[in-house]
């Protein structure tokens, strides 16, 4: 028997629309043969050998079984202590930490816990859309901060000032940002600046703090003076150790904060696994060689894409930071998506167009550099082939 589905489904569900071009170009891959993938954000690069070993002996251990549900109490503080490391932040690992199932549940967590219908969220374009489903979902409205592709997209304080309104509560900050660079340190402070005047909070998304560039220096919102009060930093270990199938995250906040989450947090999964916990706290605990090492790994590639589209004379936004390149592609004659289409059935390399990360020029294309470097390379000889032939 089929049920009439349109009368069943949730509203929320009509508010958050439907997958389109990533799942047309997904279905043409999967038809074809040797496609060099640049599409997702997942590293290609393997998980470090210690943290997988760590994950054995726990299940050998016995981490079978659900945790507290903000996390064993060994991985918060294992989190408080990085976050003083790197980020010179102090959270009470009891009470202010809280582990999630990859970075996503704790904006989803956020989002929920701060947002009432018709709240808005500022947000930068072009962007890391999936948190516009979060904001959506919760009866929220995202509220877009015009930003100049002559200035690489970054938030620009004075913009931020002007989209404010009366309903404005959050500015969602992903800083390094996906798919484009990062925030000088004194951009950080003007944008707390306002954060302070305007009473509002911020979510500050620092996943690819790791995953930074020609020496910038990365400043996270909460330590900026005032601001630990009014932020909920969020952050975890899948870019920086290559662990996005492990599905571990963090949040950072106040204690009110965290403790208003903490219902929520046990509804949604109960925990996050107990084995991805242990692998997590040997990331954290362990060598961090290795997070250096994929670094260099990932600049490697980066400056060599960036000299093939030099090359091919396309023009792309400044990579500070992250694993992508945000290429302009206009200058081919066709627009993002056909550009994609096409690259992937004539040249068999994947790459998304920019429209699933809200660019709002639909100009660009977002290269992902998250395939071995030979293939890469491979990639970068087809591409110059494509575009020839296109110029030709
Ligand atoms: C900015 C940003 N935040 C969060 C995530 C997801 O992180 P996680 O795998 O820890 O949920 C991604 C994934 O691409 C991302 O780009």
């Amino acid at each position: 028997m089929t049920i009439a589905l349109e009368r069943k489904k949730s509203d929320k569900l009509a508010a958050v629309g439907g997958v389109g071009i990533r799942t047309k170009l997904l279905d043409i891959t999967a038809k074809l043969d040797d496609v060099v993938l640049m599409g997702r954000g997942d590293p290609d690069l393997p998980t470090p050998p210690h943290i997988i070993e760590a994950a054995k002996r726990a299940l050998d251990n016995g981490a079978t079984h659900y945790t507290h549900v903000r996390g064993n109490i060994e991985l918060r503080r294992a989190i408080a202590e990085k976050l003083k490391r790197d980020n010179n932040l102090d959270y009470d690992p009891e009470t202010e930490i809280m582990v999630t199932v990859g970075a996503e549940e704790a904006v989803f967590l956020a989002m929920y816990a701060l947002l009432n219908e018709g709240d808005e969220v500022l947000v930068c374009e072009p962007r890391y859309t999936s948190y516009d489903e979060a904001i959506l979902m919760w009866g929220g409205k995202p509220v877009v901060v015009p930003c100049d592709p002559d200035e690489d997209f970054l938030f620009k304080p004075e913009n931020i000032r002007k989209a404010i309104t009366p309903r404005t509560k959050v500015i969602s900050l992903v800083n390094p940002g996906n798919p484009i660079g990062m925030l000088d340190p004194e951009v950080v402070e003007e944008i707390a600046k306002i954060a302070i005047e305007h009473d509002l909070i911020v979510i500050s998304d620092e996943i690819y703090e790791n995953i930074i560039f020609d020496g910038t220096k990365h400043l996270s919102m909460a330590a900026v003076p005032g601001m630990r009060e009014r932020t909920i930093t969020v952050n975890g270990p899948s870019k920086s150790y290559a662990m996005t199938g492990w599905r571990c995250g963090f949040l950072a906040a106040p204690a009110p904060i965290c403790e208003m989450l903490t219902e929520p947090a046990h509804t949604i999964a109960i925990c996050c696994p107990a084995v991805t916990q242990a692998a997590a706290l040997a990331a954290y605990t362990g060598p961090q060689e290795p997070v250096r090492q994929m670094r260099e790994i990932y600049n490697e590639r980066r400056v060599m894409m960036m000299k093939a589209l030099d090359e091919m004379g396309l023009k792309y936004v400044n990579p500070r930071a992250g694993f992508y390149l945000f290429t302009d592609v206009t200058s081919l004659g066709m627009d993002p998506e056909t550009f994609c289409t096409r690259l992937l059935q004539e040249a068999r390399v994947l790459v998304f167009p920019g429209s699933l990360f809200a660019d709002p020029t639909n100009r660009f294309v977002r290269i992902s550099l998250l395939s071995p470097t030979a293939r890469i390379e491979e990639a970068i000889r087809r591409m110059k082939q494509f575009v020839a032939s296109v110029k030709a």
